[in-house]
């Protein structure tokens, strides 16, 4: 199969240089000039449109979106414990596949093309990313207190049997390991998913220090932050996703400047949630590798890229009291290409002769992105994400005209409403 993308405008070039993309198969193929051999199969009109890579959303939970709009203006911990987790306890894993749908809709059709999930319902995901293309580095969500822990060990089961089901689906999917938090898993337990995952090669994904109890919490048990914990387990020996650090000591700054670790911030979820704001320019002085995620929509409450990066350069460029920080072109870096490499993929998060064809779309014509002066800035802080026209992910046209190729659009509307009303 090849596509080409005609007359574009490609968002590291001059502003008004326009060029042709050629994908064949999965990949980019060739840029400005058809590769040789190159067959047409289907012709995009780039006209009047950006081309950039597919936003990365690292931190997620997509079947939450079912718990959209359903427990707000409630503290952390009420929110978690009393809203969220008995409903979570009450969903069929078929309810979770219309979540994970509704999620991956919104994702694309705010030009994001892959994410990094925590699920309570892995197959879910899978099989999701498997209809409507999507991409996704999946780990299932691990809570247990050791290795007699019968739950924490079938969790681990679940993680490794859901792994070779996604494995076998031709979907996009990867697996890492996912213990949830330092709060909801024992030393012991966490001991030995660490170990289990330098074992088999694996990434980690954790939340970590997200709040001040958390932190508080750990210096009283642990006698040391939640980040000098992790770094005690051994965990940052393996590629390690780190959502949130929110609250961290000076010395957990030096200690996060390390190739293995990806701090993935999320700034709409720790203000929703009242647990403040990361320090993210900080983090980018000392050297720390950030990625950018959505958290879930029972957090934000939308899963929408273009919305979080604007909230992550407003508010480090507010509370540092400094407007150079977080520029536009570093904003969308740590949206793209950040985002890749935290997932473990040097193929993409670029546009390039070779990269992996993640890639996405932009109507140029919308009121907000008027006039035309610099389209970075546009990006990171007048577009809301509606301005998507066509997403395409490894290749594959997911979204053409901002209609949706493979996912039945009302289907989805209508078999989440019908979950939604039990609830109600
Ligand atoms: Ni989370």
């Amino acid at each position: 199969m090849g596509i080409q993308i005609k007359n574009v405008h490609l968002l590291d070039s001059p502003e008004n240089e326009r060029t042709d993309i050629y994908i064949t198969g999965d990949h980019i193929s060739g840029i400005g000039k058809e590769p040789r051999g190159f067959s047409k199969d289907e012709v995009i009109d780039g006209s009047g449109r950006t081309a950039m890579p597919g936003l990365i959303n690292c931190h997620t939970h997509a079947y939450m979106s079912l718990m959209r709009n359903y427990a707000d203006d409630v503290p952390f911990a009420e929110w978690l414990f009393e809203r969220i987790t008995p409903i979570e306890d009450s969903l069929s894993s078929e309810d979770a596949y219309w979540g994970n749908m509704l999620s991956i809709m919104e994702m694309i059709r705010t030009g994001t093309t892959s994410f990094v999930d925590m699920q309570m319902f892995p197959r879910m995901c899978v099989k999701a990313c498997a209809d409507s293309g999507m991409r996704a580095l999946i780990t299932r969500g691990l809570v247990g207190e050791g290795p007699g822990d019968e739950g924490g060990i079938r969790r681990l089961r679940e993680a490794f049997d859901e792994m070779e089901y996604g494995k076998a689906s031709g979907a996009n999917v990867e697996f890492a390991l996912g213990p949830h938090a330092i709060y909801t898993c024992g030393e012991a337990y966490l001991r030995h998913v660490t170990e289990l995952a330098r074992e088999k090669g694996m990434k980690l994904n954790i939340h970590l220090a997200e709040t001040e109890k958390e932190y508080r919490d750990c210096l009283e048990e642990h006698g040391c932050t939640p980040v000098e914990y992790l770094e005690r387990l051994g965990m940052f020996k393996s590629h390690i996703l780190l959502a949130h650090c929110v609250r961290l000591s000076d010395h957990d700054f030096e200690l996060l400047a390390n190739p293995n670790v990806f701090v993935v911030t999320n700034p709409a979820s720790n203000m929703k949630l009242a647990n403040g704001f990361a320090q993210v320019a900080k983090m980018l002085e000392c050297g720390i590798q950030v990625a950018l995620g959505t958290d879930s929509a029972a957090s934000n409450n939308a899963l929408n890229m273009f919305r979080e990066m604007n909230l992550l350069t407003m508010t480090q460029k507010g509370a540092r009291e400094d407007a150079l920080v977080l520029s536009a072109e570093e904003t969308l870096k740590i949206a793209t290409r950040n985002g890749a490499l935290a997932m473990g993929r040097e193929d993409l998060g670029t546009l390039k002769t070779g990269s992996t064809a993640d890639l996405i779309l932009i109507d140029e014509k919308s009121p907000n992105l008027m006039p035309r002066y610099n389209m970075k800035a546009a990006l990171a802080y007048s577009a809301s994400g509606y301005e998507v026209s066509d997403v395409l992910i490894g290749g594959r046209i997911v979204l053409r005209d901002r209609n949706f190729i493979t996912i039945d659009e009302e289907q989805v509307y209508y078999q989440v409403s019908q979950i939604a009303d039990r609830y109600k």
